[in-house]
């Protein structure tokens, strides 16, 4: 992976898509297809471990998911809970700290377990932030986040006057992370899908054909290289970003 440091995203979030499609494409189970997501999912959390990315959100389940067959669901759920018993220990070796975020009241008990024991084995590493998103939908977060703010209200800890976007910011989800710099969403679907909605305001859209399975360090790199290449300007004109830049 390239060692330029300049212009590399801070914090990457990635719509995992396109495992479904792989597998039917091969006559194979659509199960096949998440299992082989799993592996691409190591492959990129390792390449952003070694890029230097700080922050990485994978999308694994979304709120609307739970539409699906029974089964796929079932085989998700059994997948999360091998693919956090086996991953924890490359986690720890490769200094990645693992946080879900997502309602994850919905799981069963003994996942919620897992989920919350892996959190607690990796808090104390340094090296990549990786977050879960897991029945995770963007307008639940920004919905909690209201919920949470009017308990506070009604607690009197929090005065309505005062509340700014840099307050609602913190009751989401990702208080505790910078927003996404670069989304990236694979299989060629070009939408959100109720992924994070506030959050994604200012962030780089990126969209690979390529099925999640197939998507390697080669076609992160590629993400990465183009967006090295786009002029963020939140706003103001490409003079303002020239001048300040020459500064
Ligand atoms: C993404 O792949 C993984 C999940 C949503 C869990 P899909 O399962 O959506 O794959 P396609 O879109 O059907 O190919
Ligand atoms: C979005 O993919 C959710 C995840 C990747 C986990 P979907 O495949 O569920 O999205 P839609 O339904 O095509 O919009
Ligand atoms: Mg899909």
């Amino acid at each position: 992976m390239d060692s330029d440091q300049s212009n590399l995203p801070k914090h990457v979030a990635v719509v995992m898509d396109g495992n479904g499609r792989w597998a039917k494409a091969r006559f194979l189970p659509r199960l096949v297809g998440h299992h082989r997501g799993v592996e691409a999912a190591r492959k990129v959390i390792k390449a952003c471990s070694k890029a230097g990315v700080k922050c990485l959100t994978l999308f694994a389940f979304s709120s609307e998911n739970w539409r699906r067959p029974a089964d796929e669901v079932s085989g998700l759920m059994s997948l999360f809970m091998t693919a956090l018993e086996r991953e924890a220990e490359g986690l720890i070796r490769n200094q990645v700290r693992l946080n879900f975020i997502g309602d994850r009241s919905a799981f069963s008990p003994a996942l919620q377990d897992k989920i919350y024991s892996v959190e607690q084995q990796t808090q104390h590493c340094t090296g990549l932030q990786l977050l879960v998103a897991a029945n995770y939908g963007g307008r639940w977060d920004i919905v909690q986040a209201t919920q949470q703010m009017c308990l506070a209200v009604q607690q009197n800890t929090l005065n309505p006057e005062q509340i700014s976007e840099t307050t609602f910011t913190q009751y989401l989800s990702t208080a505790a992370y910078p927003e996404p710099d670069l989304f990236i969403r694979t299989g060629g679907e070009q939408r959100i899908s109720n992924f994070l909605l506030w959050q994604l305001a200012y962030t780089e859209f990126y969209f690979s054909n390529k099925l999640w399975p197939e998507f390697d360090e080669q076609a992160l790199q590629e993400a990465f290289n183009e967006y090295a290449k786009r002029q963020r300007r939140f706003g103001m004109t490409d003079d303002q970003l020239q001048t300040s830049a020459g500064s």
